[in-house]
């Protein structure tokens, strides 16, 4: 039986046109709460939960994420050589040497289920996770961590949930769930008036390999791309699956509202940043 998992999927090929033009040259997973740019967040959550393999779906406008996870010799002989020994030792922790990356090129916009299934050659057949960055989740216990605990008691892939207004059930993939919170249907971006709930799923999944199987045949679905919420409600004609109602915030940062968000919780969090505010009387 499979207790740990070791691989995340990072799909990261989209353009970010909500935050242009701020995302022209810079990939929107570059973007950073404070000082930390997203992808960074994610990549630390999927550390935290026992991961040493990233896969990254990605696309040409990308090559940023791939520059911010290689060493840099340079810019560490330069830190060193001023002194700067806590931001070198900040810069030499962004990947541990025993994590490897992949980077996989999706070279047409087909939809988050195709992004999935490009991954499939570097994960092989075990669970993974899927982990998508611009939902950022902050508390005290990662969220894919939740999720591996969840796997070790259920055994059956695991789909992060959470409740949404009404009126935003055409943002998401929603869920109808038993007693138990075992999922029994999942529709994407339904309307509000056909949604089975306002439980919606939020950019987390910890999957069973035989979605791969599933998304080989998945056509165009909701908004013409193929949609990982039509593989995931193939799987459960074939497996259960949990829906997992985290703990923590989560902040969309695909929208500028809760990028902004994000950005304001994080900085009230920082000790420096808040004893400048205060220095300033702007606290
Ligand atoms: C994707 C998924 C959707 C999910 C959402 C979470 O949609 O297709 O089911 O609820 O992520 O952020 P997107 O936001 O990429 O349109």
């Amino acid at each position: 039986m499979i207790t740990s998992i070791r691989t995340a999927v990072f799909p990261v090929a989209g353009r970010g046109t909500r935050f242009l033009p701020a995302t022209k040259a810079v990939p929107k997973e570059m973007l950073p709460i404070v000082d930390k740019p997203l992808i960074q967040f994610a990549v630390e959550e999927a550390l935290e939960a026992g991961v040493t393999r990233l896969v990254f779906i990605t696309h040409s406008s990308k090559r940023a994420i791939e520059d911010h996870f290689d060493v840099d010799p340079d810019l560490e002989r330069a830190l060193e050589a001023a002194g700067k020994d806590e931001i070198l030792k900040t810069v030499k922790a962004i990947l541990p040497k025993e994590v490897s990356c992949v980077f996989i090129r999706q070279g047409e916009p087909l939809g988050l289920g195709h992004a999935v299934l490009c991954a499939r050659p570097a994960v092989g057949n075990e669970p993974f996770f899927v982990h998508l960055p611009d939902d950022l989740i902050r508390g005290d216990v990662g969220c894919l961590s939740q999720m591996a605990e969840q796997f070790r008691v259920s055994g059956s892939s695991v789909v992060a949930v959470e409740n949404v207004p009404q009126d935003k059930t055409g943002s998401y993939g929603i869920v109808d769930v038993d007693d138990a919170d075992r999922m029994k249907a999942i529709v994407e971006k339904p309307d509000p008036a056909e949604a089975p709930s306002t439980l919606a799923v939020v950019g987390r999944y910890l999957l069973t390999p035989k979605v791969f199987d599933l998304l080989e045949t998945t056509g165009r679905g909701a908004g013409g791309e193929i949609q990982l919420t039509d593989a995931i409600s193939d799987l459960l004609g074939h497996e259960s699956v949990h829906a997992y109602r985290f703990q923590g915030s989560r902040y969309d940062c695909g929208s500028k509202l809760g990028y902004v968000q994000a950005t304001i919780d994080a900085a009230r969090t920082d000790p420096e940043i808040i004893s400048a505010l205060q220095g300033e009387s702007l606290l």
